[in-house]
């Protein structure tokens, strides 16, 4: 059941949605005349749910620097994320991260990009709701050099220049955000070079600027400290209650409803304060459930033997989509934009059991202009431990055809068949299917899947390319090339 302020903001949505049409004045939601706090009280949580997937990656890079609360500089990873990965849900293998914790609450920041050629690398910032609202890098043939980024909310994204100190200017959202580097590896060697070779040059500092401070400045005790943690709806709403009212909306027409539907729901200038008659555990899951039904409402797009994924145009900035942002804030916080990656899921609601073999039959090799993988996760969004640290297959490692050739040697696409087996660790994989061989949990756990596509071509979107079918297989099945 949706509550009427979320109706009322999906309305906008819908009319949001289809750009070509204007708004006419006064079709916008009317929060002079809210129709109450509980309503208010739901909104606020959908809206503020992506700021505790914020806290979890600030505290993560302060882990992995010894402890050192660090903004305004950027952690290298130095792996590939692996089982033991926590800074951010479903993360990729095919790249390495570097992240950085952005404050701009007094200063600008100098992000500084070297030339890199022949390998995909993109440079994505984020505002501190998980909005992707500028790329640079390959995708975008970004020019090398120095980019000024700034708090600028009248006009987020970023401009390139051709001339002068800055290659571009990035126009943050937000005071608070997030910068997270990925760079193509193939394997580990090249994850070494990478490491030893490219990632330093990348680098991110603070600049001195002669403005008002816009917030308070971020720190590890204004994101952890006070908090009720132990209650999840209380807490979300006191950690917006912190952040939100300096960070607005990435849409600037959405700021004064926004605003408004906070204040009602006791989120305004200090502490959250509950209204009266508010009932926090039952409108946190009416958030839940609005969130949920985002798979059900056409924000995905069927690509056909059970794939789908978000439609490109709420993919990674989300714009006043507040529902859709929370849903990827929880199921893969700091997505790409869709010019980046396609992130096709397989059906979303199905639930697999690593006490069942699959097989996953591809038609041909998807087409990208960079690369592609398949990743599994468990049920958390994190890699599941096996002994190969196999946690993804993909166009450049293992894989061969059912002939025994590699993939990755066959440069054109012949449309020819491959397989891979998603099968448990619990029962390890025949020495003909080792090498396309995904390892599920062990114990029957529950898993899912999707698939990056970098750089996608038209073929994945407008039905030219046939998505992989998926079939539950005994253990160990025949190599479909024999049947
Ligand atoms: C950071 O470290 C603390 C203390 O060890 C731990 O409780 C917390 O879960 C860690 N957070 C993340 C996101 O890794
Ligand atoms: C997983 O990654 C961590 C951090 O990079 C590293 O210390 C650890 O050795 C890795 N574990 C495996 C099994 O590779
Ligand atoms: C995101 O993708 C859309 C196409 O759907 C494109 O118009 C927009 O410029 C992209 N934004 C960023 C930040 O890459
Ligand atoms: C690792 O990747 C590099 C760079 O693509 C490639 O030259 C090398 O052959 C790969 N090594 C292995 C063992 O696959
Ligand atoms: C796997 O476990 C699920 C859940 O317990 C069960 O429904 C299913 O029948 C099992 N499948 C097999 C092949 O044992
Ligand atoms: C194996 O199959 C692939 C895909 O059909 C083909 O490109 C390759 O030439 C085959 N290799 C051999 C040795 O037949």
């Amino acid at each position: 059941m949706f509550s009427k302020i979320l109706a009322l903001a999906l309305g906008v949505l819908t009319l949001a949605d289809a750009h070509q049409v204007p708004l006419r004045a006064g079709s916008d939601v009317d929060v002079s005349t809210p129709t109450g706090a509980q309503d208010a009280t739901i909104f606020s949580l959908v809206y503020g749910i992506p700021l505790t997937q914020y806290v979890i990656f600030a505290d993560s890079i302060a882990n992995k620097s010894s402890g050192q609360w660090t903004t305004n500089s950027i952690l290298h990873e130095t792996t590939l994320a692996n089982a033991t990965y926590r800074a951010i849900v479903r993360p990729n293998v095919d790249t390495l991260y570097s992240e950085s914790l952005i404050d701009l609450s007094v200063n600008d920041v100098v992000a500084t990009m070297p030339a890199v050629e022949g390998r995909f690398f993109v440079w994505p910032f984020y505002d501190v709701y998980g909005n992707n609202f500028c790329n640079i890098g390959t995708a975008t043939s970004s020019r090398a050099g120095k980019y000024l980024v700034k708090y600028s909310p009248a006009n987020p994204g970023c401009i390139a220049s051709d001339t002068g100190e800055y290659a571009g200017t990035i126009n943050m959202p937000t005071p608070y955000g997030a910068a997270v580097l990925r760079i193509e590896v193939d394997n580990t060697t090249d994850a070494d070079y990478v490491v030893s070779s490219i990632q330093r040059t990348f680098t991110i500092v603070p600049q001195a600027v002669d403005r008002p401070q816009v917030a308070p400045a971020l720190t590890r005790s204004l994101l952890n400290d006070g908090l009720d943690v132990n209650d999840i709806p209380l807490y979300i709403m006191q950690l917006t209650a912190r952040i939100a009212p300096f960070n607005l909306p990435e849409e600037s027409k959405d700021v004064a409803w926004v605003t408004s539907v906070l204040q009602l729901a006791g989120i305004s200038d200090g502490p959250y304060s509950q209204p009266s008659g508010v009932d926090l555990p039952t409108a946190y899951s009416a958030a839940l459930a609005e969130i949920n039904s985002i798979e059900t409402r056409g924000f995905f797009t069927s690509f056909g033997n059970g794939w789908s994924a978000l439609r490109a145009d709420v993919s990674g900035d989300f714009h006043g989509h507040y529902n859709v942002r929370a849903f990827v804030a929880l199921e893969g916080y700091m997505q790409l934009n869709i010019t980046e990656a396609l992130y096709p899921l397989y059906e979303v609601d199905q639930t697999f059991f690593s006490n069942q073999s699959y097989t996953v039959e591809f038609y041909g090799k998807p087409q990208v202009l960079a690369f592609w993988s398949l990743t599994i996760y468990d049920e958390q969004g994190y890699m599941v431990p096996n002994d190969l640290n196999r946690y993804s297959l993909n166009n450049r490692g293992s894989m061969t055809y059912p002939n025994g050739t590699l993939i990755s040697e066959t440069p054109a696409d012949s449309g020819a068949r491959f397989y891979m087996l998603l099968q448990s660790t619990d029962y390890p994989a025949s020495p003909e299917w080792e090498s396309n061989w995904l390892p599920t949990p062990a114990d029957g756990k529950v898993f899912n899947f999707l698939m990056r596509f970098y750089r996608p071509e038209n073929s994945l979107f407008d039905g030219t390319y046939e998505y992989p079918k998926v079939t539950a297989v005994e253990v160990n099945p025949p190599i479909p090339s024999a049947l």
